[in-house]
Formats: structure tokens, sequence, C-alpha cells
């Protein structure tokens, strides 16, 4: 199979993953129209193209909260990751090191923090979720903060799962899934083998570690629902927003007062983000989301934004949108279901490659040019 894009990714990935594990993946919530909009809005978004000016400079790399990064992207945390590659934290977090990128480790991981953080060169960043187990989160920010974690990630836009119709048809949930799992792992013996048997235990690694027993997999949407916490407001996040002591980043903004009030809040940054279009249908995509965004809190914070990037052009417009940086989901997921830790490392040097095309030829030679001027009015 030919492999030039994050869509042929996904291609490979749909042959290889057991079907409850690539739609959970690919799918979002309701008719999934969020979703689409977040690809076909940034398609939208037209560059203006200018000639030259010689461009055989470029820089890529940017400073975000003290770090270095080769290329303006970041791996955006996505749960289970160790289901659809053999310890797949481990080999996605290693790629983004070899890369130069941080990689954010879910809160509903596979590999615990201990078993990812001590492979890596670069401190990775830690995504928090609320469990109604408040033990947990005090848990949870010792062990990244003794791992060395630097940024916590902490996400506000899943207080409750979104429903997923997809997850029920699939096998992910509803009955006789356990069965229905087990008759698709058969029919896909590579992804069996390889993780499957060889890739145990799977386990919510992170909270495993806290419970000191095995929290398994058998219903894990059934257990988000269940252990999620929907009471959380601004008032929770004080206590953690003064024991982390590195940056702190709130993921699932996509309203400028909501962005206001994250900058009230003393937040170090934002991530414009609608979950990839696994939360609320019909919300804005994060390209439509930004220019607000940015316009009233744009040099207060950071900006991240994530939702709906496929390929190095599309980093380029989200920059010209207004942000300070991206972070991708499926498109390194599917390349790590795909072919592992080469598959992200090929797709990471794809969107790098992409991003030098489209600054040659809007004419920029550094991120920091990057900026609404690009942007056909
Ligand atoms: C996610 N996302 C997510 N976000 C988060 O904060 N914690 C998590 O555990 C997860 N888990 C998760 C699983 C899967 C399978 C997906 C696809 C996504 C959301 C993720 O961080 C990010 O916001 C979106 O994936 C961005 O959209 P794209 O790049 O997938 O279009
Ligand atoms: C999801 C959660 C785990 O989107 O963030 O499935």
């Amino acid at each position: 199979m030919i492999i030039s894009s994050a869509s042929d990714y996904r291609a490979a990935a749909q042959k290889r993953l057991p079907p409850f594990l690539f739609h959970y993946i690919d799918g979002g919530a309701y008719a999934e129209k969020t979703l689409r909009r977040n690809v076909d809005d940034l398609a939208e978004v037209a560059l203006r193209q200018r000639v030259l000016k010689d461009m055989s400079q470029l820089d890529t790399s940017i400073e975000l909260f003290g770090e270095k990064l080769s290329i303006p992207v970041a791996l955006a945390p996505v749960g289970l990751t160790g289901m659809y590659a053999r310890r797949g934290e481990v080999q996605a977090a290693v790629a983004a090191d070899k890369k130069g990128i941080p990689f954010t480790m879910s809160t509903v991981s596979v590999c615990p923090i201990e078993e990812v953080a001590p492979k890596l060169k670069r401190p990775m960043w830690f995504q928090l979720y609320v469990l109604k187990d408040r033990g947990f989160m005090q848990n949870a920010l010792e062990r990244a903060q003794a791992a060395g974690c630097s940024t916590l990630v902490f996400t506000v836009d899943m207080p409750v799962p979104g429903a997923r119709y997809r997850d029920a048809h699939s096998g992910m949930s509803g009955p006789n899934a356990a069965l229905r799992r087990y008759i698709q792992a058969v029919l896909h013996p590579h992804w069996a083998i390889d993780v499957g048997l060889k890739g145990k235990p799977h386990t919510l690694g992170n909270i495993s570690t806290y419970k000191g027993k095995d929290i398994n997999l058998e219903d894990y949407m059934g257990y988000l629902g269940a252990n999620f916490d929907p009471s959380i407001s601004w008032k929770d996040l004080e206590w953690i927003r003064d024991f982390w002591k590195g940056p702190m980043v709130i993921k699932g903004i996509l309203d400028p007062e909501d962005a206001k009030d994250a900058v009230r809040f003393g937040a170090d940054g934002i991530i414009v983000s609608n979950h990839g279009g696994r939360q609320l249908d019909g919300v804005l995509s994060s390209a439509r989301a930004m220019p607000a965004i940015a316009d009233a809190v744009k040099g207060q914070i950071k900006i991240l934004v994530d939702s709906g990037i496929r390929n190095g052009l599309d980093v380029v417009r989200m920059l010209a949108l207004g942000a300070d940086c991206t972070m991708i989901g499926r498109a390194f997921i599917y390349a790590l279901a795909a072919q592992g830790q080469a598959g992200v490392s090929n797709l990471l040097d794809l969107l790098e490659k992409e991003m030098r095309v489209a600054m040659t030829l809007t004419s920029v030679k550094s991120v920091s040019e990057i900026t609404g001027d690009l942007l056909v009015q």
C-alpha cells in the first residue's frame, strides 16, 4: 500500500484494526457534522500565494513554554493508544521525541506515566480528566510531576462522554460487545498477535497504578460514564493551578467568553478544540471558532488548537487563523495503528515537508511570520 498522507494511513489503519477500535478512533458524536466540518472548514481556508522571494532558508521551529519544538505541532492526548499498536503510547512518544515535539499522555492511556516517561529525552505533557475519586487527581499530578512532565493539559469538554452512535454498532459498547470484539480480533490476526497477545496488559495504566489493581477495558465507555465528574467548575481547578509547578493549559475551549475566563483564571494557555467532533455535534469547527477567540485573548495567553488538522498545510492555516501551536489527534493515531513508531515518524516528516511547501508558496520564512496577513480576505 502506497502511503503519502494521513488519509492513506487511515485506510491502512482500517485494514489492520478490529472495527471496534477503528470506529472508536474514526467516529464522532451524533450525525458527525462537526467531525466533518473540522476538516472541511479548514480545507476552505484560502491563503495568499506569493512568489519570488528567495525561500531557500526556512525555519519551522517555535518556542513554547520554554521548550523548543521543531515544528509547531504536539501530539494530542488520545485514550487507549496502547490498543492501536503494541504499547502504543511508548511508540508514539518516542517518535514525537525524535522529531523534537511533545507527546501528551492521556489520563486514560494503556501504558502508565512511569512506563513512558523514562524512554524520552524531553519532558512529556500530561493530560488530566476529573474522576469522581478525587484522590486520583492528586496522585496523578504527583506522579506526573515526579516523572518530569512539563505541561499539564486539563481537558474540560468531557464532563460526560458524548453520544457516539458508531460505538454501539461496532462492539465498543452495546449488546454482546465482548463476544463481538473477540470475533473481530480473530478476523484481524496481525493486530490480534501483535497487540492483542503481545501488547498486554490491556488496562487503564494510570488508574490501575493508583488503585493498585487492574482496571481493565471490558466496559470502557461505561467506565468513563460512571467515573468522570460532571460537577467540575473553575473553582475546582484552583488547587490544581497552585499545586502544578509547570504551565497549565485548558483544553476544550470553543467560545471567546470561556477563553477570557481562562485568562482570568491564570491559565498559561488554552487549546481551542471540540474534541475532534466527539462531544457536542453541531458546534463550530475549530477553524471557524479560532478568529473570534484570537481576537479576544491573543497575546495574553498561548493559543493552541486541534480538531481537523490532517496535513502541514492545515497547520499553517491554523496559525494564520491565530494559533500559536497546533495539536494532532487522529492523524498520528492512524499512522501509529498502521505502522507503529515508524508510521508516526513518517507522518511527522510529511507534516514538516508540507509546512515547508506552504511557507514557501506564501513567502514566510519563520513561524512568527505566519499571521492573518496570509489569509485571503
Ligand atoms: C481523543 N481525544 C482525547 N482528548 C483528551 O483530552 N483526552 C483523551 O483521553 C482523549 N481521547 C481521545 C481518543 C480518541 C480515539 C480520539 C480520536 C480523540 C481528543 C484529542 O485529544 C483531540 O482533541 C482530537 O483528536 C483532535 O481532533 P483530530 O486531530 O482527531 O481531528
Ligand atoms: C474520547 C475520550 C476518552 O474522546 O477523550 O473518547
